[in-house]
């Protein structure tokens, strides 16, 4: 059985006291929880301080980037060194944000993906089509070539201990959040799609779903075989709402053991 995972993306959100704030009441709401894994990833210039908040807590540390290099004159990046170095864990790439916003290619991401995997952090590849795409029915082929850049070029192996986070483009922070019954079906195809080339490790991944993600509606997504855990903006931005969220997955898929 999967455990689930459930990471607050802060996005370009917070400052020092919103930290501290955001955390202490967090620690104190998901003090006994337990079969969830749970993290948040604040802003790069704020992960020292909240990994020191998360001190004893079973929250892990999450990053929202990585830069595709360890160390050199590359200004204004940050290493997958610098983000084991201060206690990160999970670290988002390929966020439809990033790959708009940034240009960030399939290419690039295949590098961001490999420099994790040589320091043993766990990337949550972020995957999913846009409103169009949607509209015309090439969502599995958009996630599955999103997918076979990293395989391609890295092989099923890289894949081992990963995180994919299927993110409709459409669905983010629109408040207009995918069908769950249409994000299991595309979850169980990425599952088997991992599968034909290795079924230990497609049992094994973990496959999240993101987009328009609240208290309302992340038990419809969870009680679905396939969806594994979700993956949050907005919505984890307010302590107590996330806190809840992280509740209904332990129960939910509590439920399916
Ligand atoms: P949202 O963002 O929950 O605000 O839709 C999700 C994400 O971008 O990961």
């Amino acid at each position: 059985m999967r455990c689930p995972l459930v990471i607050g993306n802060w996005k370009l959100n917070g400052n020092k006291r919103i930290v501290s704030d955001l955390i202490t009441i967090m620690r104190n709401e998901l003090r006994s929880i337990v079969n969830c894994n749970v993290a948040i990833a604040p802003p790069m210039i704020y992960l020292a301080l909240a990994k020191s908040y998360l001190e004893g807590s079973q929250i892990a540390l999450g990053a929202q980037n990585v830069d595709i290099h360890l160390s050199g004159a590359y200004t204004g990046e940050i290493s997958a060194e610098m983000l084991k170095d201060i206690g990160a864990k999970y670290i988002i790439i390929g966020h439809s944000e990033r790959r708009t916003y940034h240009k960030e290619s399939d290419e690039f991401i295949v590098k961001k993906f490999a420099i994790l995997k040589t320091v043993d952090l766990i990337p949550v590849l972020c995957i999913g089509e846009n409103e169009a795409e949607n509209k015309s029915g090439q969502t599995e082929a958009i996630c599955a070539f999103q997918i076979d850049a990293i395989l391609d070029n890295l092989g099923i192996k890289a894949f081992e201990n990963t995180v994919i986070a299927y993110e409709p483009i459409w669905a983010i922070g629109t408040g207009k959040s995918a069908e769950p019954e249409q994000v299991q079906k595309v979850h169980k195809f990425i599952r088997s799609h991992i599968a034909k080339y290795n079924s230990a490790i497609s049992k094994q991944i973990i496959i999240q779903y993101g987009g328009s993600v609240n208290i309302t509606n992340v038990a419809e997504f969870l009680v679905q075989a396939d969806i594994d855990g979700v993956l949050v903006g907005g919505a984890s931005l307010k302590a107590e709402v996330f806190a809840e969220i992280v509740k209904i997955a332990a129960t939910v898929k509590a439920k399916q053991v």
